[in-house]
């Protein structure tokens, strides 16, 4: 191991017998579907699918990868439920779309022979810009109004009967400290980070509008993934996406849809009326939310456990349990780019990285253990998966046996050893390539680049290497995961 690479704790792998009696490898209802065992692989954006949104066959191959190694579950990537334009992230908004998503289906049916269910992650997201030159933003985006002639006029009397161009040139020579006292907030954020919508906009019609459309946009995602053969939707009501904002305690909407906690649960249980309505009750439709938002003036685990009781008793079907991943505290991105809500405290609670105080390792279960606790004491019986820094079999079962979760979510320790499942369930699990938690790949999906695992491409000696291998749009790295050697 190279001096730049951290040790991680020393694990113990139990034998084929051992894992057969275990809890992690032990069956579960999840809804309409049996899982055949409790291991789980969270939604991961790969940037693998056509600038329009369609499945490829790298896509294909992304998630056969993962089903070679078993998980009972796996989600598949943030799927956007409109037929709007969004980069190569897949799309489930158009019955278009349906064929592709129903190729996937078989692949991952196929390469687990059955043994995988195949969930989707399905979500809303609102309007980011990237952040604009500095010139461009005071010339052309930023509507003059009286307050900025106002303040101008304060500042020198003569702007006053300043016409437009008087004005903006007078902002284009300020120094950026000054400009910030003229601009409000919110430009100012424009300005800095690009500007970013809220649920809160309500002056703007298509955020007034959002309770109405959602819901139906919603249904008609569900029934296509019915459709395509999915085992289940998973409502993406967490990070940094519409929903997770309708849930938050940032939610400042005064029509019913916000501020009280019943508030901002009403369009949550809107949504689900509506897929549950559509795809009927035979059908598993759970969601993935945050247990703490890990912003100033965010929802908290008491709001979280209150969510979460409020969906189960609706008839969610599982709770899957994430962290922080919030825009309100991102870095600054350069100009031209977007702000990335994996960075930022909220950012790094939500992909803990073996920097962080008190390491990744399990980090995140006391929150879903809280949601779970909460329900069970209800009478709900909801499945909750808990995710975040999970990388080896003794503390998967830990958790299962704490009561922690009921599932086991592992997002990239699946991504560096796809087949680390299968080989602790067969006794294998000293072979298993173990995750180091630096984020290299969080970094590419950071540029939108083909996700890859640094560790893969330190197996190119393995027997059946060459030309068959395929990398990565740069040439520079395996697009897959190895297979396991001499296989
Ligand atoms: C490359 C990458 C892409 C991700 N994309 C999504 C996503 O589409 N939806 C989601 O809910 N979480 C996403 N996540 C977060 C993971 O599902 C998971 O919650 C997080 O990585 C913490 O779990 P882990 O420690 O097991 O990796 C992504 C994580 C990574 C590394
Ligand atoms: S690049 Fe690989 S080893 Fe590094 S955090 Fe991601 S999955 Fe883990």
């Amino acid at each position: 191991m190279s001096k730049t690479q951290p040790e991680l704790p020393s694990t113990t792998w139990p034998s084929r017998e051992t894992a057969a009696a275990s809890r992690l490898f032990s069956p579960i209802q999840v809804g309409a579907f049996t899982a055949r065992t409790r291991s789980w692989v969270p939604a991961m954006v790969p940037w693998r699918a056509t600038e329009d949104g369609f499945v490829t066959p790298d896509v294909l191959d992304w998630y056969g990868r993962f089903a070679d190694g078993l998980p009972g579950v796996l989600v598949v990537e943030a799927t956007g439920i409109r037929d709007v334009p969004s980069g190569p992230l897949l799309r489930i908004g158009h019955d278009r779309f349906v064929p592709g998503l129903s190729d996937l289906v078989n692949t991952i049916h196929e390469r687990s022979g059955g043994r995988t269910r195949s969930v989707i992650q399905i979500l809303d997201f609102l309007r980011i810009r990237r952040r604009p030159e500095k010139d461009r933003f005071l010339r052309e985006f930023l509507e003059l109004t009286e307050r900025h002639r106002d303040q101008l006029a304060a500042l020198d009397p003569n702007l006053a009967e300043g016409g437009d161009a008087t004005l903006r040139a007078s902002l284009l020579s300020m120094e950026r400290e000054t400009l910030h006292t003229i601009l409000t907030v919110r430009e100012v954020e424009a300005l800095e980070f690009g500007e970013r919508e809220r649920v809160s906009d309500t002056h703007l019609p298509h955020i007034e509008e959002l309770p109405r459309v959602l819901p139906g946009l919603f249904a008609d995602a569900a029934e296509r993934a019915q459709v395509a053969g999915f085992d289940g939707v998973e409502l993406h009501f967490a990070h940094a996406y519409t929903m997770s904002s309708f849930l938050s305690r940032t939610n400042t909407r005064t029509d019913g849809y916000g501020g009280s906690l019943e508030g901002r649960l009403r369009l949550p249980l809107e949504v689900l009326a509506a897929v549950r309505a559509r795809v009927g009750d035979d059908y598993t439709i759970g969601c993935r939310l945050l247990g703490d938002e890990v912003i100033e003036s965010g929802s908290r685990i008491d709001d979280a456990v209150f969510l979460s009781e409020g969906l189960a008793a609706a008839g969610m079907d599982f709770v899957s349990v994430s962290k922080g991943g919030k825009f309100d505290d991102a870095k600054q991105p350069k100009v031209g780019a977007a702000a990335y809500p994996y960075t930022g405290e909220s950012g790094h609670e939500c992909m803990p990285t073996v920097r962080i105080e008190g390491g990744p390792f399990g980090r995140n279960l006391p929150l879903s253990s809280s949601i779970r606790r909460a329900l069970r004491d209800q009478g709900l019986p909801t499945p909750v998966v808990g995710a975040g820094g999970i990388g080896t079999f003794e503390l998967a079962e830990q958790a299962l046996q704490d009561g922690d979760c009921d599932l086991v979510g592992a997002a990239r320790q699946s991504l560096a050893d796809p087949d680390w499942w299968r080989k602790i369930e067969e006794g294998r699990g000293a072979s298993v390539r173990r995750c180091i938690f630096t984020n290299y790949c969080e970094g590419l999906d950071q540029r939108h680049k083909q996700v890859t695992c640094q560790l893969w491409d330190r197996d190119f000696d393995e027997p059946d290497s060459g030309d068959s291998i395929a990398m990565s749009s740069d040439g520079k790295r395996r697009l897959l995961a190895p297979p396991e050697s001499g296989s």
